[in-house]
């Protein structure tokens, strides 16, 4: 299969990136700036291909696609990966620095549709047929227990919304639409106490990724799931 998965330089998208090397595919794996990390593997598997893109700049996610499409002609798996955490120490509402608040919108939520919107016609072209987006249990609406942390929170019920509507408009040409909380995984958006290493989340996620892929099809209610493929509270 032809994947794409996009901040592939570090954390979970890397370890996916390895994850699907692993079962044979060819893997176009984005990225805003590269790392040793994502060069050494290069050199490892020639089944790699690097394709810059920062994944808010609609001119960069054209030339990705103008790459893709010389290359491979059509894409069976999109993963939407790259996302930030920019209110770190989450303060309390009193203490809010709304700075941080669209650049998180466009990064986690508007940024996956923008790309989307690109790679659909590889996508259609592609027998996989499946897009994927990295959500958290943080963007559960029903679930909800948290008291700040709003605006990845914010961003991420953003994201299942768009991914829901996506659904909507693709399932009826035989797409494949899945959320995934990958659990709480040990990179520098999780750090260093999360329980799970990247490679065992990447490994399950992956697992998630190829049952979703071998479906005849995906129900709205089995859309939003976790690594574990529990199913998730809207
Ligand atoms: N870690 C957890 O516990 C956890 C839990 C639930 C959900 N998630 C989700 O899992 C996914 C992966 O997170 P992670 O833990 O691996 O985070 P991470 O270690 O912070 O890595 C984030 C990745 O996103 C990339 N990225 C951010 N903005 C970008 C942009 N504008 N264009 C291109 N790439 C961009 C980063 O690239 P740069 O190096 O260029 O910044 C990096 O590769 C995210 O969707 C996250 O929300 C993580």
């Amino acid at each position: 299969m032809n994947v794409c998965i996009t901040g592939a330089n570090r954390g979970l998208g890397l370890a996916l990136t390895r994850a699907f090397l692993e079962q044979g595919h060819q893997v176009f794996a984005t990225y805003r700036q590269n790392s040793k990390a994502l060069l050494d593997i290069e050199q490892q598997w020639k089944q790699l291909i690097l394709v810059p893109c920062d994944i808010t700049d609609e001119a960069q996610i054209h030339k990705a696609e103008l790459m893709l499409k010389n290359q491979a002609g059509a894409l069976d798996i999109l993963v939407h990966n790259a996302a930030v955490l920019l209110e770190r120490d989450s303060p309390d509402i009193e203490a809010l620095d709304f700075s941080v608040y669209l650049p998180t919108l466009q990064t986690n939520a508007v940024a996956p549709l923008m790309v989307t919107k690109h790679l659909l016609p590889l996508l259609r072209h592609g027998s996989g047929k499946t897009i994927v987006a990295i959500s958290s249990e943080a963007g559960s609406i029903g679930s909800c227990w948290r008291d700040r942390a709003y605006s990845y929170c914010m961003s991420k019920a953003a994201l299942n919304m768009g991914m829901r509507i996506l659904h909507n408009r693709l399932a009826p040409e035989g797409f494949r639409l899945r959320l995934i909380h990958p659990g709480w995984v040990q990179t520098d958006m999780g750090g260093s106490n999360a329980e799970l290493t990247p490679m065992a989340a990447a490994q399950d996620v992956y697992e998630r990724i190829m049952e979703t892929c071998g479906a005849p099809s995906v129900s709205p209610e089995e859309l939003y799931i976790d690594w574990k493929g529990q199913f998730l509270q809207w």
